[in-house]
């Protein structure tokens, strides 16, 4: 049986917006397992971001819980929450949030640095920028780079803590056709070799077709949730 590593339990999330409560997700229910390469589907404003949000710590749910390894997520404060975004889950953006001022290894050293026990580790980051092919760019700044260039430091960034769950909010948007086809191709080569779990949201039908799990959701809610093309036989 396979290893559940993120599970949302009746999960939901209301924003307010002057007098007005949004239901950005509704008692959603969902598990991931280890090693899945999901991807999240559903109109604009479905929740899709939200969820990913809440799976990685950097926003709490207003009902229900968040388990990351079998831990409630939102139970550890402010400091914990800090600690699970930076040790235990990776996040990629659509937009890369790269930081302008360090060149591509200080961007992809940087959360590796930001807790004493955790050595400085060059051979590592030099590794991970090997795999994403990046390695002769190390010394650039990020507005040297192209996106899809960009991208793929902010993928090594998101792997450098070895993480147990990738999430990626629609990583190929600000890529051409062609460069978010080599994006895709990448995570799957990382799920691949290393395990790592990602699950991704897109509007783009081929990206959602490279998914061995589509789980669609609407209007905060999951409407359906099934197996990808990919693992047809
Ligand atoms: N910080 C916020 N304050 C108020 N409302 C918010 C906030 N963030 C999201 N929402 C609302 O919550 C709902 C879900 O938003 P979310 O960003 O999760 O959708 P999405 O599926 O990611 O959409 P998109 O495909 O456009 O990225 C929307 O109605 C949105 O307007
Ligand atoms: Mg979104």
């Amino acid at each position: 049986m396979s290893e559940i590593v993120l599970r949302y339990e009746a999960v939901s999330k209301e924003y307010l917006l002057g007098e007005t409560v949004i239901n950005a997700l509704s008692d959603v229910s969902l598990a991931v397992n280890h090693g899945e390469f999901s991807a999240l589907v559903g109109p604009s404003g479905s929740g899709k971001s939200t969820l990913l949000h809440l799976g990685a710590g950097l926003d709490r749910p207003t009902g229900g819980r968040v388990h990351l390894l079998g831990k409630r997520l939102h139970d550890v404060g402010e400091k914990g929450m800090a600690r699970v975004r930076n040790r235990e889950v990776g996040f990629i953006f659509q937009t890369f949030n790269l930081i302008p001022v360090l060149n591509v290894r200080e961007n992809v050293e940087y959360p590796s640095l930001l807790y004493p026990e955790v050595k400085k580790n060059r051979a590592r980051v030099m590794e991970l920028l090997e795999k994403v092919g990046i390695a002769d760019q190390a010394d650039k700044r990020p507005h040297m780079l192209s996106g899809g260039q960009r991208q793929r430091v902010a993928i090594a960034r998101a792997l450098i803590n070895d993480p147990n769950v990738v999430f990626a909010d629609e990583p190929t948007a600000n890529l051409d056709h062609r460069t978010g086809d080599s994006i895709m191709r990448l995570l799957e080569e990382l799920n691949r070799s290393f395990g790592t779990t990602f699950l991704y949201s897109t509007h783009d039908e081929k990206i959602m077709a490279r998914a061995k799990r589509i789980i669609s959701l609407e209007d905060g809610k999951i409407v359906s949730d099934t197996a990808g093309p990919e693992s047809r036989p």
